[in-house]
């Protein structure tokens, strides 16, 4: 039975925690165990996954949406060498990276920020269209920085609420734009429902948008995504275009730990941002991990493809309980576990998995991050298990 995807959406009949119950009772954990084989050549657990002492990292981390594979081998090999040189500062490190960037995105590198993680592109984003007051406009739910940095900042940021599919509202969003907004942030694919915005209405809504505000898209995910109605915005700015792209090397490149993100936008932009950066927040050595995962194309096409199967076995996992989820299109999936998230993250820590927060208004429903192909499939023995114990209370 298709949940919610290019197919439609079920979210109407919302079931309550014992429909979703027994709905599932034909579904057997046993039967979820999918493709617990790993590739051969990359070794098992992967070397970043094993604690010094040769056991695999516990709890299970299921709760930041970080590439279980990382970092590269590559980065590993460019960290060991950049630290021989981590007692200069990075100044000439930064360079690299921008020409890097820029060169891969098509782009020149005055159009190029780099930051220490995505968050400083949203935090100086945020500040430098919020300041004074500035009015900007985000979804809700939708990731957070941005609205806190752009409020510390004194901004008034209005919350356009998810369409009742959990979509991005983008008509809301348009709406809600005045003559003093600054900016509109777009997360695409959303976190933490893991829907892209349609291509056709974004960039429509963009060019409606065009010389009126500024609009910073997020596209953390960007390379998880496989919709076909997906696009990077990359090239509205190449074209001119009054928008911020933010990227990050948290995600697929599994550099989460090194803190290295990047901004594509207009020239006047990145000076405007520049205002509020920290000068040399990233190190030479995460510098030098982002440069040599970015080339890595074949371990980001084997972790698009583990994280796609890691996603269906939380799909078939839900699916056999007989309860919602949204298709995602990033390293995570929102499934709706039908009761208070606090009771589930208890639950699934007394199995040794830790899973994502509460995100309101939707707080019966879980956002879990994918791992690796294994412990997603501990992941599913332990939702029936839960699913098991809700039904006996
Ligand atoms: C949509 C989105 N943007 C930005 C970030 C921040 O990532 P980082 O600061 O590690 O680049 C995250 C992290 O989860 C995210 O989900």
């Amino acid at each position: 039975m298709p949940y919610f995807g290019e197919t439609g959406s079920t979210l109407g009949g919302v079931m309550n925690r014992r429909e979703w119950i027994f709905r599932g009772s034909t579904g057997a954990a046993g039967a979820l165990l999918v493709g617990a084989t790993a590739p051969a050549t990359l070794g098992w657990p992967p070397a970043a996954r094993r604690m010094p002492n040769g056991t695999r990292a516990d709890p299970i981390r299921l709760h930041s949406n970080e590439n279980p594979f990382g970092p590269p081998e590559g980065a590993r090999e460019a960290m060991v060498r950049a630290f021989d040189e981590s007692w200069q500062y990075p100044s000439e490190s930064y360079p690299a990276l921008i020409e890097q960037v820029a060169a891969t995105e098509g782009v020149s590198p005055d159009h190029v920020f780099l930051g220490a993680g995505s968050h400083e592109v949203l935090r100086t984003a945020g500040t430098a269209f919020g300041i004074a007051g500035g009015h900007l406009i985000a979804p809700f739910p939708t990731y957070e920085a941005f609205r806190s940095y752009s409020m510390d900042a004194g901004g008034i940021v209005e919350r356009v609420p998810l369409t009742s599919t959990m979509e991005t509202d983008l008509g809301g969003m348009e709406g809600a734009v005045t003559d003093d907004t600054t900016l509109v942030f777009i997360c695409n694919p959303n976190n933490p429902t893991g829907r892209v915005v349609p291509e056709h209405e974004l960039r429509a809504m963009l060019s409606r948008l065009d010389g009126r505000t500024t609009v910073l898209v997020d596209e953390a995910y960007h390379e998880y995504v496989d919709h076909p109605d997906y696009s990077s915005c990359v090239d509205l700015v190449r074209e001119g275009h009054d928008i911020i792209v933010s990227r990050t090397f948290s995600k697929i490149f599994g550099l989460a730990g090194m803190r290295v993100g990047f901004a594509i936008a207009q020239p006047a932009t990145v000076q405007r941002m520049m205002a509020f950066r920290n000068r040399h927040s990233i190190s030479s050595v995460s510098i030098a991990a982002a440069r040599a995962a970015y080339q890595d194309t074949e371990f980001v096409r084997f972790s698009r493809e583990e994280n796609a199967a890691g996603r269906r076995i939380v799909y078939a996992a839900a699916e056999s309980l007989g309860m919602e989820y949204l298709e995602s299109q990033g390293n995570y999936v929102f499934i709706h576990v039908g009761e208070p998230v606090v009771n589930f993250q208890r639950r699934m820590a007394d199995r040794g998995i830790r899973v994502g927060r509460a995100f309101a208004p939707y707080t019966d429903w879980a956002r879990i991050s994918i791992g690796t192909r294994d412990e997603m499939n501990q992941f599913a023995s332990a939702l029936a298990k839960v699913a098991d114990e809700v039904g006996q209370e």
